[in-house]
């Protein structure tokens, strides 16, 4: 079976097995079943956070758990619960139109609300460890059996859970409930948040508008995943020491940076990129974005050993330049 429409980078691979996973009631017999014991084994929600390099010798599950339920509503906020493979904009979308404000800063990344949890998504000064109260799992080494995480249970960090961590491979994300607020509390701190707005002449913003202002700027600098395969920013922030940033910082003065707790610096991995030449630069149709240096991009025929190997040649010149490692973002097969 072609995996091809179920990742987002356009790998044209193939999976011994593929199904998909509709009904929580399908987990027993699933879990039962020869392709699954046999394994090895695969959740997809999206496919967007996936590098494929090769076939999948076992068997592929789709994610397809659909719903969305109000559990909970106060005069202040609600509690709302949505299955795991609900498209994640989609959502976030759905939830301003009913008036459920806190997601706005989080419009327009790919992927489904099962994944959301996984590698705590975040942009524009929100993530959404910040939004959940809860994740609704599976236990897949007990049947399937229900199980309910509050959000500390979650250990959420910087892209990164419980689920990408201790939990990889046993608890499967069903759905997600969200504490939303009823009165807008907007986050638009963000420089170029606030650039649209002015441009756009808005003062008072609404969470809907900053939902469109958030979806102009992604869409002016983040490639559309159905015109240029991607995976969003491939590598992640590099988090390091203290004295390292400061001897950093003596050499390349401009380099973007910010506090990331006690001693500890965040530093942008485009910028760096950049600095070091490769934004735009191709090794056949693997690319770095031309517009956005933390993205890698298919630009037709690449091959997810090729995308690796680019990956690879980023790595090692930003390590050679600025001795910053950068660790890959997606999941990479
Ligand atoms: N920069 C460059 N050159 C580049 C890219 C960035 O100099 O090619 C500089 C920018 O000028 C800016 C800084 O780096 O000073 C940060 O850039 P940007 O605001 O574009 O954000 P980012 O750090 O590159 C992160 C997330 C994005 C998220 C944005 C906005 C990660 C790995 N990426 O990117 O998330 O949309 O912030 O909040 O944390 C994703 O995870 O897939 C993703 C797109």
């Amino acid at each position: 079976i072609s995996l091809k429409p179920h990742n987002t980078f356009g790998m044209e691979v193939e999976a011994a097995h593929f199904c998909q996973l509709d009904d929580t009631a399908q987990l027993p017999a699933l879990l039962a079943s020869s392709a699954y014991q046999a394994g090895p084994v695969l959740w997809l929600g999206g496919g967007s956070n996936l590098l494929l390099t090769r076939d999948y010798p076992g068997l592929v599950i789709k994610v397809a758990l659909g719903g969305i339920r109000l559990l909970e509503e106060s005069a202040d906020s609600v509690l709302v619960e949505a299955a795991a493979g609900e498209n994640w904009h989609d959502f976030v979308r759905y939830s301003l139109q009913q008036g459920w404000y806190g997601l706005e800063n989080l419009s327009l990344i790919p992927g489904t609300v099962g994944a959301c949890p996984v590698q705590n998504i975040g942009a524009y000064g929100v993530e959404v460890k910040d939004r959940i109260a809860q994740v609704v799992c599976a236990d897949l080494q007990a049947n399937g059996k229900p199980l309910l995480l509050e959000n500390a249970d979650c250990h959420f960090a910087y892209r990164d859970s419980v689920f990408k961590q201790e939990a990889a491979g046993r608890l499967l994300v069903t759905a997600v409930r969200f504490r939303l607020s009823r009165q807008p509390q907007l986050k638009t701190g963000y420089g170029d948040i606030q650039q649209e707005l002015e441009k756009r002449g808005i003062q008072q913003p609404t969470p809907l508008d900053v939902s469109d202002v958030v979806m102009a700027i992604r869409a002016s600098k983040l490639p559309d995943p159905a015109v240029l395969g991607n995976a969003g920013s491939f590598f992640k922030n590099p988090v390091i020491e203290q004295s390292q940033a400061d001897a950093l910082l003596q050499r390349f003065p401009a380099l973007p940076h910010y506090p990331a707790g006690p001693g500890r610096v965040k530093l942008a991995a485009g910028w760096l990129i950049e600095q070091a030449g490769l934004k735009g630069y191709r090794q056949g149709d693997a690319g770095v974005h031309a517009r956005q240096a933390l993205v890698l991009v298919n630009h037709g025929l690449a091959s997810g050993s090729q995308m690796w190997a680019l990956a690879r040649h980023v790595q090692e010149t930003v390590r050679q330049r600025y001795g910053v490692e950068l660790e890959a973002e997606p999941l990479v097969w």
